[in-house]
C-alpha cells in the first residue's frame, strides 16, 4: 500500500546566506527521505520556503540601509537557487511574504481569536529609552539564565536552545545602542498555549519512537509548564493583524512561519489546478507528517505548531515525527548566521560538486550529537570513500566491459559461489539501506550503501578479471556482468543520497530514463546482456586544494574583525600609528605602518581585519599585539575591511586561539587581493585560494588594488 508522506523542511530565514549546518541538519535529510519514498511509490508532498519576516531580516536591512523587503527578496532568490543546486526536491519552495500565505495566517489567527484561544493582554515590553522604540526580542541581547551564554537573544538562547523572554536575560542590552532597556506597557495578542496541555500530553503519549533528544527536550518543556505566549510584536515588517487598532503591530514571525507548511500545501494544490488536493495529506489520519529541523527549532514543531493545528481544526494531521538534528560546528563553535560564524553554502556550491557536499553532509550528519565540519574531512570523505570506493568500483567495472566486451554488458553464464554471494550482497545491502531510511537513520543508511561498493571492489579483486579474461573469457564475462549489475544497483540505491552522480551513472549504464523515477526495488533487477554502455569520465573528482587547507595552513591563523577606537601618532616613527582596537571581547594595541597612506580621521572608527596570533613585538619601543592586514600596491597601501554588519570578533579565517606565530613564520604564507578587491589566503604555494569572509561576505581592500597585490 503506498503511504502518504508529508515532509516539511525548516524555513531558512531570508536574512543572510545559510551554512552547511542548515543543509546537513534539515534540508538534506528531508530530501533523501522524500526521494526514497517517491521511489518506493509513496505519495510525497514536500514543502519549504523562505522565512522572510521578523527581526533577522529587519536587523540586516537596518545595517545595510535597505528595506526589509529588498533584503528578504534577495536572500529568497539565493536560498531557492541553493536548494536547486543542491537538488533539494521540494514540490514547492515558497516564501512568507506572499499574499496567499498571509491570508491563511490571518484566517487561522481570526479563528483562534474568535474561539478565545488568542486573547488581548497588556504586557510589559522592553523599550530602549535612547532609541525611543520598543525592542523586538532579537534586538535584546544578554546572558542566558540557563547556560550563561553571554550573547543569548531575547527570544531564544542560541547555545542551549532555551526559549526565552527578553526579561529572562541577565544584563539585557539594546542591540542597536547597548543601552539597558526598560519595561513599558503595550497591548498584545497572546496564544493560550496553557489550554493545550492536556491535549498535547495525549498527542505525545505514543511518540516513544522519536529521537531521544527530541523527546527529552519536548518533555522537559512540558514539565516546565506551558505559558501563554505573545504572538504579536511591535514591528512593521510582517503579517498584518486582521483586527482594527493594531496597525503598528505585526504577527510574530514564529507564529506565522510554521503556518507556511499548511499555506504552501494549499498553494501547491492551487497551482496544480487541483485546489482540494492538499487535503489528501492534511486530513488523512494515515498520512505521516515529518518535519526536518535543527535542534533549536524543536519546541516550535513539537509543541507550538501542534497546538496551533489542534486549536484551528482538530481534524488536521499533527506531526508524526520531528527527526531534528543536532548542530554541525566549525572550529569548535556553533555555526550561526546571526553571528557570522559558519561555512557558507553559496561558497561551497561554487567550489564543490553538490554530490560531494551531499555525501559529506550525510556521512557526518549530527543525528545524535553535535558534529564538526572541517575541510580536511570533506576532502578525506570525498577522496577516500566516495571516489576511492564507489567511484572507483563502477569505473573499474564499466571500463573493463567497454575495453574487453565491446562496450556492452557481457552475458552471465554459470554462477559460482562468489557470483551468487555478490548478488546476495546487493539484496542484503539494499534491505539494510531501506530499513535505516525507514527509521530516519541517514548516516547508517549511507554507510550500508557505500558498503555495497566496498563489497563490489572485493569481489572484483577476488575475480581478477584482468587474468580471467585470458584464461576463461566466459567466466570473466559472468564476473563483469555481476559487477555491472552491482553498479546498476548502486545507481538506484544511491539515487536518494546522490541524485546527480546516480543520474550520470545511470546514463553510463545505457539508460535514457531518469534514475529518480525508478522504483526502489529496481535495484534488485538484472541487466540484459548486450546493453550498450556509455562509459564517460569518472563519476567523481578529487578534492585537491582543500587538503592543503587542513590544520597545517588556514587553521594556523586567528584573524578577527576589529574596530579602531583610537589613533595616535607613534612618537618615534613617522610611518607608524599606535591604534587601540576593539575585538568584541577584548581590546588590543597595534602598531601599524599606514601613517603615510591614511589620515587619522580616515581610519578612526574603521573596521579592520586583525591577525591576532602574532607574537607581541615592540616597534620602536611600543608594543604591538597583533597585526592589521593591509594590501600593498606599487603606489599605495589599502587596509582590508570586513563587511560592516558582522559582529566585532567574528572569525575571518582559521580559528580563535590558534597558537602564536612569529613574523618570520607569518611571512611564509601568502595573502593577496583578487578580483573585485577581495582578499584571499593563498595556501600551498598558491595552489589553494581561501577567501577571507565574514557573514557570507568578502573582506575587501579599502581602495582599488591591482589583482595579485600582496597582503601583509
Ligand atoms: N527560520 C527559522 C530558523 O531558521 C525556522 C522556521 S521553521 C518554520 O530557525 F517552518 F517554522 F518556519
Ligand atoms: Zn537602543
Amino acid at each position: 500500500m503506498p503511504e502518504k508522506i508529508f515532509i516539511g523542511i525548516a524555513w531558512p530565514y531570508s536574512s543572510g546566506p545559510r551554512h552547511i549546518g542548515h543543509m546537513a541538519g534539515a534540508q538534506l535529510p528531508a530530501d533523501i527521505f522524500a526521494r526514497y519514498h517517491r521511489m518506493k511509490g509513496d505519495e510525497v508532498l514536500m514543502v519549504s520556503g523562505s522565512d522572510q519576516h521578523g527581526t533577522p531580516t529587519t536587523l540586516r536591512a537596518e545595517q545595510e540601509g535597505k528595506t526589509p523587503a529588498e533584503v528578504a527578496e534577495r536572500f529568497h532568490q539565493l536560498h531557492s537557487s541553493n536548494f536547486e543546486k543542491l537538488g533539494i526536491s521540494c514540490d514547492l519552495y515558497w516564501k512568507t511574504s506572499e499574499q496567499n500565505h498571509k491570508k491563511v495566517v490571518q484566517d487561522i489567527f481570526l479563528k483562534l481569536y474568535r474561539d478565545a484561544k488568542i486573547f488581548e493582554k497588556t504586557m510589559e515590553s522592553p523599550y530602549c529609552p535612547k532609541c525611543d522604540r520598543f525592542l523586538p526580542d532579537r534586538y535584546v541581547e544578554g546572558t542566558c539564565p540557563n547556560c550563561r551564554f553571554d550573547k543569548a537573544r531575547g527570544d531564544q538562547c542560541d547555545n542551549c536552545g532555551h526559549i526565552l523572554d527578553p526579561f529572562d536575560l541577565e544584563n539585557p542590552r539594546c542591540k542597536i545602542c547597548g543601552t539597558t532597556p526598560v519595561k513599558r506597557e503595550t497591548n498584545h495578542f497572546f496564544f493560550r498555549l496553557s489550554g493545550f496541555e492536556q491535549r498535547l500530553r495525549e498527542y505525545l503519549k505514543d511518540k516513544s519512537y522519536w529521537r531521544q533528544h527530541v523527546l527529552a527536550f519536548t518533555m522537559g518543556y512540558m514539565r516546565e509548564g506551558l505559558l501563554d505566549r505573545a504572538v504579536t510584536r511591535d514591528i512593521e515588517w510582517g503579517v498584518e493583524i486582521p483586527l482594527p487598532g493594531y496597525e503598528t503591530k505585526r504577527i510574530y514571525v514564529w507564529f506565522e512561519a510554521v503556518i507556511g507548511y499548511l499555506s504552501t500545501s494549499i498553494e501547491w494544490a492551487r497551482r496544480r489546478g487541483e485546489p482540494e488536493k492538499w487535503k489528501d495529506w492534511w486530513y488523512d489520519p494515515k498520512a505521516k507528517h515529518y518535519y526536518f529541523v535543527g535542534k533549536d527549532n524543536i519546541p516550535f514543531h513539537t509543541i507550538i505548531w501542534p497546538s496551533i493545528l489542534m486549536g484551528y481544526d482538530e481534524k488536521l494531521d499533527l506531526p508524526y515525527d520531528v527527526p531534528a538534528n543536532q548542530f554541525l560546528n566549525t572550529g569548535g563553535a556553533k555555526m550561526s548566521s546571526g553571528r557570522g560564524v559558519g561555512v557558507w553554502l553559496p561558497e561551497l556550491l561554487e567550489r564543490y560538486d553538490p554530490d560531494a557536499l551531499r555525501y559529506y553532509a550525510t556521512a557526518t550528519m549530527p543525528e545524535m550529537r553535535d558534529a564538526e565540519f572541517t575541510f580536511e574531512d570533506l576532502a578525506a570523505k570525498n577522496n577516500s570513500e566516495l571516489l576511492a570506493v564507489y567511484g572507483n568500483f563502477v569505473h573499474r567495472a564499466l571500463t573493463f566491459a567497454s575495453k574487453n566486451f565491446d562496450g556492452a554488458v557481457p552475458a552471465a553464464g554459470f554462477l559460482d559461489g562468489a557470483d551468487k554471494a555478490m548478488i546476495r550482497n546487493i539484496e542484503e545491502q539494499w534491505r539494510k539501506v531501506g530499513q535505516n531510511l525507514d527509521f530516519v537513520h541517514f548516516k547508517d543508511a549511507l554507510r550500508e550503501a557505500i558498503q555495497l561498493a566496498r563489497l563490489g571492489n572485493q569481489y572484483f579483486d577476488q575475480k581478477a578479471p584482468w587474468d580471467l579474461v585470458r584464461k576463461d573469457k566466459a567466466a570473466c564475462g559472468t564476473a563483469i556482468h555481476v559487477a555491472v549489475r552491482t553498479s546498476r544497483a548502486l545507481a538506484v540505491i544511491m539515487a536518494p543520497f546522490l541524485p546527480f552522480s546516480s543520474q550520470r551513472l545511470w546514463s553510463m549504464l545505457g539508460y535514457d530514463s531518469n534514475v529518480s523515477e525508478q522504483r526502489w526495488a529496481e535495484a534488485l533487477e538484472d541487466m540484459p546482456a548486450g546493453q550498450k554502455l556509455r562509459v564517460g569520465k569518472p563519476l567523481f573528482s578529487k578534492i585537491e586544494e582543500v587538503q592543503a587547507a587542513s590544520g597545517g595552513e588556514a587553521d594556523m591563523f586567528d584573524i578577527r574583525v576589529g574596530q579602531i577606537v583610537d589613533v595616535k601618532d607613534h612618537p618615534r616613527g613617522d610611518k607608524l600609528y599606535v591604534l587601540q582596537v576593539d575585538l568584541g571581547d577584548e581590546k588590543r594595541q597595534l602598531v601599524a605602518g599606514i601613517r603615510q597612506n591614511y589620515k587619522k580621521e580616515e581610519i578612526a572608527g574603521k573596521r579592520i581585519a586583525v591577525l591576532c596570533n602574532l607574537q607581541p613585538a615592540k616597534l620602536r619601543g611600543i608594543e604591538s599585539n597583533g597585526m592589521l592586514l593591509a594590501a600593498e600596491g606599487p603606489a599605495d597601501v589599502a587596509i582590508l575591511i570586513p563587511p560592516n554588519d558582522v559582529p566585532l570578533g567574528s572569525q575571518l579565517l582559521g580559528k580563535k586561539g590558534a597558537s602564536m606565530m612569529g613574523f618570520e613564520d607569518f611571512q611564509k604564507f601568502k595573502f593577496a587581493v583578487g578580483e573585485e578587491h577581495r582578499a584571499y589566503f593563498l595556501g600551498s604555494a598558491g595552489k589553494l585560494r581561501v577567501p577571507l569572509m565574514a557573514g557570507g561576505k568578502h573582506v575587501i581592500a579599502d581602495k582599488g588594488m591591482p589583482e595579485g597585490a600582496a597582503v601583509r
